[in-house]
C-alpha cells in the first residue's frame, strides 16, 4: 500500500557536489560544509513564516517543509540542505500521541514502560509520510546543484523520548529497561527501528542524496552497553539502506568512545562532536578498523563558539579543516545544533571562510 508514496524519483546528477565527493573519500573542489539545525529559529524569515503553526503541522504541510528547508540554503550557500522535519515525525504519522513543545522538545502522551506498551505500538502505513515525500519532490525542484540529506532518529534516541515521555538530562527509566527488561528493550527498539527504517525509505524513494542518522543522546552510555543493547537495531537501520546507494552520516553527541562502534554499525560518514579534535578521531577510527577504507569525518566547531567573537571563530574554523585533512573525506559542521540564538551573518561568514581555505 505504501507504494502509492514512492512516484520514481528525481535521482538529480550530483557526482560532482562536493559533500557527495567528500562522503566517498574523494578530494571535493572545496571542503563542503552545512550546519546541523541550519533550518530554524536563528533565521528570523523562519520565525516569520512559521509564526502560528504548531511544529508537528508545519512537518506535514510540504510547502512550508519546502521553504523552510531553503531558507539557509539561499542565505548561507551552504553545500547542503537538510529536510525540515523532526525524529518524531514517524511516530507521530503512526498514530502515537505526542507534541513538539516549543523550548521543551518532543513530549509523548503515554510512555512505553512495559511489554503491553511496545504491543500496543501501531503499525507505520508509509502511505502516511506522503506530505514528506511531496515536500522532498518540491525541494528537488528547486535545489539545483545542491544535494538534500534527509533523517531519522535512532533507535535509542527515538526509545529515551518514548520511555522517558520526554527530553531527559539522565535518560534513568531508559537504561533501567535496558538493564532489567532486556525482552521489552529489544522488542521497543526493533519497533522503532521500522519507523525509522520505513521514514528513510520513504525520503530515499523521494529522492534525498544522502541521510543522517541522528543518534543525539548515545553517547549517555558505556561502548559495552552500546554494543549491547543498540548497535543490533542501529546497524538493522543502516544495513536496510545499504543497497540504496546513498551517503550515511551517523551522528550523536559525547560519543568520542563510541566513534568506532558507530562506524561499524554501517557509517559511511561519522559526526564528531567537538569534544575530540577530528585528527585524534581519525585515528581512533583507523586503529579500531585497520583494514577499512580511511575514514570520512563530519564536524565539529563547538556552536558555542559562534558567540566568542569573529577572532575566535576564525581560529577554530581554521584548525578544524587543518585537522579534517587526517581524513579521506571531511564535512565541516558544527558539534550539535545551531543554537537558537546565534547570529545568522556569523553562520554566513563560517561558510565563506571554510569554502576559501585551500
Ligand atoms: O537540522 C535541521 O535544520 C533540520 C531540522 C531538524 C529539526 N529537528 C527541526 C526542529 C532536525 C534534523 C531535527 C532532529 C531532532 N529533533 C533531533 C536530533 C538532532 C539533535 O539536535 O540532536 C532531536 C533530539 C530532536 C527532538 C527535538 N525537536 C528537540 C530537542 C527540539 C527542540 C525543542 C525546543 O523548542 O527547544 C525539537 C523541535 C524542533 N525540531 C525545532 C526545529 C526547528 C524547534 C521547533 C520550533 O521552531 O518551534
Amino acid at each position: 500500500g505504501g507504494i502509492m508514496t514512492m512516484t520514481s524519483p528525481v535521482r538529480r546528477d550530483l557526482v560532482d557536489a562536493p559533500l557527495l565527493v567528500a562522503a566517498r573519500g574523494q578530494a571535493p573542489a572545496r571542503t563542503p560544509v552545512w550546519f546541523m539545525r541550519q533550518a530554524g529559529r536563528s533565521l528570523p524569515e523562519y520565525r516569520a513564516l512559521r509564526e502560528g503553526t504548531p511544529m508537528l503541522q508545519a512537518c506535514f504541510t510540504p510547502e512550508m517543509v519546502a521553504e523552510v528547508t531553503l531558507q539557509p540554503v539561499r542565505r548561507h550557500g551552504v553545500d547542503a540542505a537538510i529536510l525540515f522535519s523532526d525524529i518524531v515525525v514517524p511516530l507521530a504519522a503512526a498514530g502515537i500521541d505526542l507534541d513538539i513543545v516549543p523550548g521543551t522538545g518532543p513530549v509523548v502522551a503515554q510512555p512505553v514502560r512495559d511489554l503491553a506498551g511496545v504491543g500496543a505500538l501501531p503499525e507505520l502505513d508509509p502511505a502516511r509520510l506522503r506530505p514528506v515525500a511531496d515536500a522532498i519532490g518540491i525541494l528537488l525542484g528547486e535545489l539545483g546543484p545542491t544535494p538534500l540529506i534527509g533523517f531519522a532518529g535512532a533507535p535509542f534516541t527515538l526509545a529515551s523520548y518514548l520511555i522517558e515521555g520526554g527530553p531527559s538530562r539522565n535518560h534513568e527509566r531508559t537504561k533501567a529497561m535496558m538493564m532489567s527488561a532486556p525482552d521489552v528493550w529489544h522488542a521497543l527498539l526493533g519497533r522503532i527501528a521500522d519507523y525509522t527504517l520505513a521514514f528513510l525509505n520513504v525520503q530515499i524513494a523521494a529522492g534525498v542524496d544522502a541521510v543522517q542518522l541522528f543518534d543525539s543522546w548515545a553517547g549517555a552510555l558505556s561502548e559495552k552497553d552500546y554494543r549491547e543493547f543498540v548497535f543490533p537495531h542501529s546497524r538493522k537501520v543502516l544495513d536496510g539502506l545499504a543497497q540504496a546507494g546513498v551517503p550515511r552520516i551517523h551522528f550523536g553527541v559525547g560519543t568520542a568512545e563510541l566513534l568506532p562502534a558507530m562506524r561499524e554499525a554501517g557509517a559511511d560518514v561519522v559526526g564528531v562532536d567537538w569534544r575530540l579534535p577530528l585528527d585524534v578521531a581519525v585515528r581512533r577510527l583507523e586503529r579500531a578498523a585497520p583494514d577499512a577504507p580511511k575514514p570520512v569525518v563530519q564536524g565539529n566547531l563547538d556552536p558555542a563558539v559562534l558567540f566568542a567573537g569573529w577572532g575566535v571563530v576564525e581560529r577554530e574554523v581554521r584548525r578544524i579543516v587543518r585537522e579534517g585533512k587526517a581524513a579521506a573525506g571531511h564535512v565541516f559542521n558544527l558539534g550539535h545544533g545551531v543554537l537558537p540564538e546565534t547570529d545568522p551573518t556569523v553562520l554566513t561568514r563560517v561558510v565563506e571562510l571554510v569554502h576559501s581555505i585551500p
